[in-house]
């Protein structure tokens, strides 16, 4: 598809995550000199940061295949015998949402990520047996949005923890020109910035609105896009200045029309604008929570002075904090 033919294959490829990509490396380098699969290793964060593109990337790099799935996908025991049983010798076997993994499977997982064994139940009642299976040394990369969620004994069995941060303006806009090229696209360098602004901070969003611009310079100003053309591209998905899409304003408006600005609980939020909690929490807070937008509190979430500067809504008097 056209989104795989953009993702970077190797580490010097892939922008930003400078820190992660660092360690990454030494644990690539040291683990390839003795001939050893990776250790397994968990990346966490918000949507759209690059977790399944560094999945790809790692196997790449460690010249092994990659078997992919996802926590929900992974029902029974016997699911995961089945993907196990299918690796190769030093494969990566990444599982999506892994904190979504039932408890049954979980407790399968542990003794495979450990030492390489499964142990499964061949037939039910009398007659069924135990069996265990020798497995292929292989490296579980899980990729999630809350690692608060993993269980202990599963996190505990992860030698490393990987957190990706939101990129900067200056990164999204070398993704920008780089996607930009790949799609056979002109973008001159106010372009890029003007995109990446709006792009909430995540290389995902900011690939898909290099999409829509382009089709938008293609129907309207002969292919050529200009800041000019970005602003109007922007103005006719309704993303504001920032990034923010509707549903983000449907957000902050609520707190501040409904609940006086806060605090208000996530489920009540999310009744009142009509969204799915998680969804909520996994995609919409952590960039209001990055732009200061929003605050959690032991009882909610709280809109900030901020978020009414941003939305020109006038500030209560409880806001107004002095100095
Ligand atoms: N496409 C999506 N994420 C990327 C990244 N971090 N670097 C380069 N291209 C990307």
């Amino acid at each position: 598809t056209l989104s795989e033919s953009i993702r970077p294959r190797t580490l010097d490829e892939y922008i930003g995550q400078e820190t992660l990509k660092d360690n990454l490396r030494v644990y690539i380098k040291a683990a390839s000199a003795r001939g050893e699969p990776l250790e397994h290793l968990i990346f966490y964060g918000p949507p759209g940061l690059g977790k399944t593109t560094l999945a790809n990337v790692i196997a790449n790099e460690m010249g092994v295949a990659i078997k992919v799935t996802s926590g929900p996908a992974v029902e029974r025991p016997g699911d995961l015998a089945a993907l196990l049983t299918n690796l190769q010798e030093g494969d990566v076997f990444f599982i999506d949402e892994i904190h979504r993994l039932n408890h049954a499977v979980e407790e399968v997982l542990y003794a495979a990520m450990e030492d390489f064994e499964l142990d499964i139940m061949i037939g039910k009642g009398p007659s069924a047996r135990s069996l265990r299976l020798t497995l292929p040394k292989f490296t579980l990369i899980g990729a999630t949005t809350r690692v608060g969620l993993l269980s202990a004994p599963l996190r505990d069995r992860f030698g490393i923890l990987n957190k990706l941060e939101f990129y900067t303006d200056a990164e999204l806009s070398r993704i920008i020109q780089r996607s930009a090229r790949l799609l056979g696209v002109a973008v001159d360098t106010d372009s890029a910035l003007a995109i990446a602004s709006r792009s909430r901070a995540t290389p995902r969003i900011a690939n898909r609105l290099i999409r829509r611009i382009r089709d938008w310079a293609q129907v309207k100003n002969q292919g050529v896009i200009t800041p000019a053309v970005v602003d109007a591209a922007l103005q006719a998905l309704a993303i504001d200045r920032l990034g923010l899409d509707p549903v983000d304003r449907k957000i902050l408006t609520a707190i501040i029309e409904k609940f006086n600005g806060g605090p208000v609980g996530l489920d009540t939020l999310a009744a009142m604008t009509n969204e799915d909690a998680l969804t909520l929490e996994d995609v919409y807070e952590p960039y209001l929570l990055q732009l200061g937008f929003i605050d959690r509190t032991p009882r909610g979430r709280i809109c900030t002075s901020a978020a009414y500067a941003h939305l020109g809504k006038p500030q209560p008097d409880s806001l107004n904090v002095p100095g």
